[in-house]
């Protein structure tokens, strides 16, 4: 088992590949807290327990900056530590730039930029005095190449990289590690809005010509957030069939 022992707090377990994260993390002996705003967290958690693994769902937004520290608080108090954040809560609110709306950019930094930044200041204090901690944060491959209709998705996927690279800088003295993940095509409900036509031109433009189911995510998640990345840090591994390249 690779986590074994470990206490892993996934924000948007309850769907897609915060799922697929939280279910192979109990697989491989983390007892995990999954944060989300769906209550279906609670089956997805109610699944781990029932086939032998730990999970808690807790109902709550990562942009709810007082409900997230009073939840880490209880997590450290319950089980002494929190050693592995995964920040993979995120939303889309698609437009092109000049139908974007002051909401729609709202929106997506308040959950994908602010969200990260509010669940890492508040497990830090804790890893720090651990002297242990892995960050693994949900960019994408849009971070990297930008996407049509996605100025605030892609601006705050851009920075959710550059804020790992920084706390590699601040957090790296003190044991912890802080890496960034950018997925390509990942068949979860984001994705399942795209309309199905544009799926087969989705699929010709990646060079492995198929899309990527989340555990293929996971995998990615499960190896950052291990002691085998112990001296990885800073980094986004791409995990898109070979369109970044
Ligand atoms: N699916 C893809 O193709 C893809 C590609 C690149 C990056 N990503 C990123 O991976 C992450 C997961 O994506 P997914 O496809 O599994 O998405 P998803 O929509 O299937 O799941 C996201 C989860 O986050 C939760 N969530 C949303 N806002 C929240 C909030 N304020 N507080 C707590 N939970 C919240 C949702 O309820 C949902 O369960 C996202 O950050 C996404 O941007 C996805």
């Amino acid at each position: 088992m690779r986590l074994k022992g470990k206490i892993a707090i996934v924000t948007g377990g309850a769907g897609g590949i915060g799922q697929a994260v939280s279910e192979l993390f109990a697989q491989e002996g983390a007892t995990v807290v999954i944060i989300d705003l769906l209550p279906i967290g609670k089956e997805v958690a109610d699944k781990i327990n029932d086939t032998g693994g730990k999970a808690v769902y807790h109902s709550l937004s990562v942009t709810d900056k007082s409900a997230v520290e009073e939840l880490f608080n209880e997590v450290a108090e319950s089980y002494g530590r929190i050693d592995i954040l995964i920040n993979n809560a995120g939303i889309t609110r698609d437009r092109t730039l000049e139908k974007m709306s002051e909401e729609e950019w709202n929106a997506v930094v308040e959950v994908n930029l602010k969200g990260v930044f509010l669940c890492t200041q508040a497990a830090v204090p804790y890893m720090k005095a651990q002297k242990y901690g892995r960050i693994v944060s949900a960019a994408s491959n849009v971070g990297l190449r930008g996407n049509f209709g996605q100025t605030n998705y892609a601006a705050t996927k851009a920075g959710v990289i550059a804020m790992a690279k920084t706390w590699t800088v601040e957090l790296g003295k003190h044991g912890i590690t802080a890496n960034a993940i950018a997925p390509g095509f990942t068949m979860t409900d984001m994705v399942k809005k795209i309309p199905e036509e544009h799926f087969d031109a989705i699929k010709a433009s990646i060079p492995l010509r198929t899309v990527a189911e989340p555990i293929d995510i996971a995998y990615g998640y499960l190896y950052l957030a291990s002691d085998e990345a112990r001296f990885v840090s800073g980094i986004c591994l791409t995990i898109d069939g070979g369109t970044s390249r």
